[in-house]
């Protein structure tokens, strides 16, 4: 809009403007040549003191149009988040993000205005002081009988009539000025690299507390649809995440892989059937207590925008230096954040950071508090084989501590779970380790085998 009112309007009404202004100051002339000078005088002071504004006022408008378009970015950013917002506990955090980007465009928004507004204030005072100025000469040489009363009526026509001129060339100059800043913003967008395609991200975790033995979480008879009419995404559920382990979750597109745990995330609400953690019903605990518990890494990571470190502490606020070097070494990212300039105040929206990097980074996000239950959704997309191995090792790791489910979209993954169930149409349809399944399950013959050619056909890096 800006840009439009500027390219169109703006080159207009400033070249109508100029010509009224000459055309004027041409007519004024013929009149009285002294008054003239005083005027052209008056006006070149105007400008000159315009040229000395313009800078800040573009400064002004630059910020105003930089802090909205941030405030827009924070809210999308949380926006594509939102599921691990959530499970981040983070919404009031996030919220108050936004409140303060609002905030800080409010008040950027207000001082370009206020800095237009003494341009004009000039302006106008300029030419109420030139008017004044051509009376007082004007009503002394025409004592001295230099000079008509007639003429200087005409002249002090004229001279009302310049305000329209410099009224205008000053509006437009102040349009124009707002369209470059825009055009300047566009640019810089424009010149910025694309984020690399698929990445994921992750969420939090709480108070250890292996209470009693027992799976952590079970779902018995679970059957859930999004909507109300529409068929099941999964149906008659039974299953239990053991304590200890990795379990993985395999089966075709749409199986209802991403449902269960949207489920167990508390994003969804069964029809029929029961959650239980720690073997209490869902019910029983709050969507805090639940989540406080869970760490989950989305299918196609959105990073919040920010820092690595806003990143990292997205759900641990309080976590120390410590334990962010922790996991930063953990997920192999050390070395790398050691040899950026900025280290962990690294923007992401900085192209330094690859897309295997953000999925390690939001891994180290959900390692950050020791989850009861990791839950990881993997990314479809290849990993280079570093993040590949970095994962690997989390995972491992982590299993050896406490529950770690994977939706596995990668060989390496199902062969490294302790347990493996094979999901189809919303239905569970086997259970049991690599081994047996390959014997048992047809299905699972063929995941593995189309994961074993992506994998043999996968580029080493990305
Ligand atoms: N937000 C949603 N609203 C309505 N239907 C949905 C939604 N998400 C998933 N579904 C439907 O539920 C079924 C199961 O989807 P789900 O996302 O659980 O599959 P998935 O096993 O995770 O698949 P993929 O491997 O492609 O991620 C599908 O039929 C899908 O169309
Ligand atoms: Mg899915």
């Amino acid at each position: 809009m800006l840009l439009r009112e500027a390219a169109t309007s703006s080159v207009i009404g400033l070249i109508n403007g100029v010509v009224m202004l000459v055309g004027t100051l041409v007519l004024m002339s013929v009149l009285d040549l002294v008054l003239t000078g005083v005027t052209v005088a008056a006006v070149l002071v105007v400008i000159a003191l315009f040229g000395w504004l313009m800078p800040g006022i573009a400064t002004a408008q630059a910020r105003a149009q930089e802090q909205v378009g941030r405030l827009g970015g924070v809210l999308e950013g949380a926006l594509r988040a939102i599921r691990t917002v959530k499970v981040s506990r983070a919404e009031d955090r996030q919220a108050e993000r936004v409140l303060v980007h609002a905030r800080s465009s409010a008040e950027h928004g207000i001082s370009a205005v206020r800095a237009e507004a003494t341009a004009w204030t000039i302006a106008w005072s300029g030419i109420q002081l030139a008017i004044i100025l051509i009376l007082g000469i004007g009503a002394w040489r025409v004592s001295l009988q230099q000079l008509e009363v007639s003429s200087l009526i005409a002249f002090l026509l004229y001279a009302f009539g310049l305000m329209d001129p410099i009224t205008e060339l000053s509006q437009n100059l102040t349009a124009l000025q707002s369209g470059v800043a825009a055009a300047e913003r566009i640019r810089e967008v424009d010149a910025m690299e694309a984020e690399p395609a698929g990445s994921r991200t992750s969420a939090a975790s709480g108070p250890g507390g292996g209470r009693s033995s027992g799976p952590v979480i079970e779902l018995r008879g679970v059957t859930a649809s999004y909507r109300p009419s529409a068929a099941p995404a999964v149906r008659g559920i039974d299953l239990a995440i053991p304590r200890r382990g990795h379990l993985a979750i395999v089966g075709p597109s749409g199986a209802g892989k991403t449902t269960l745990y949207s489920l167990i995330l508390g994003f969804l609400e069964p029809q029929h059937g029961t959650l239980f953690l720690d073997g209490r019903p869902y019910r029983q605990h709050t969507r805090d207590e639940i989540r406080a518990r869970l760490a989950y890494v989305e299918q196609d990571t959105p990073i919040v925008p920010g820092t690595i470190r806003d990143n990292l502490l997205f759900s641990h606020p309080d976590a120390s230096e410590e334990e962010l070097a922790r996991v930063l070494d953990e997920v192999q990212l050390a070395e790398k954040v050691a040899m950026l300039e900025e280290g962990l105040d690294t923007s992401l929206s900085s192209s330094q950071i690859s897309g295997g990097e953000r999925q390690r980074i939001a891994l180290g996000r959900a390692l950050l508090g020791t989850p009861d239950v990791l839950l990881l959704d993997e990314a479809t997309a290849q990993l280079d084989a570093l993040t590949e191995a970095a994962v690997h090792n989390c995972l491992r790791d982590r299993a050896a501590a406490g529950a770690v489910v994977t939706i596995a979209h990668r060989l390496s993954t199902v062969i490294d779970a302790d347990d493996i169930v094979v999901m189809e149409n919303g239905l569970i349809r086997a259970r049991g380790d690599h081994e047996s399944l390959l014997e048992t399950d047809r299905l699972y013959r063929e995941l593995v085998a189309a994961l074993r050619i992506a994998h043999d056909t996968a580029p080493a890096g990305r």
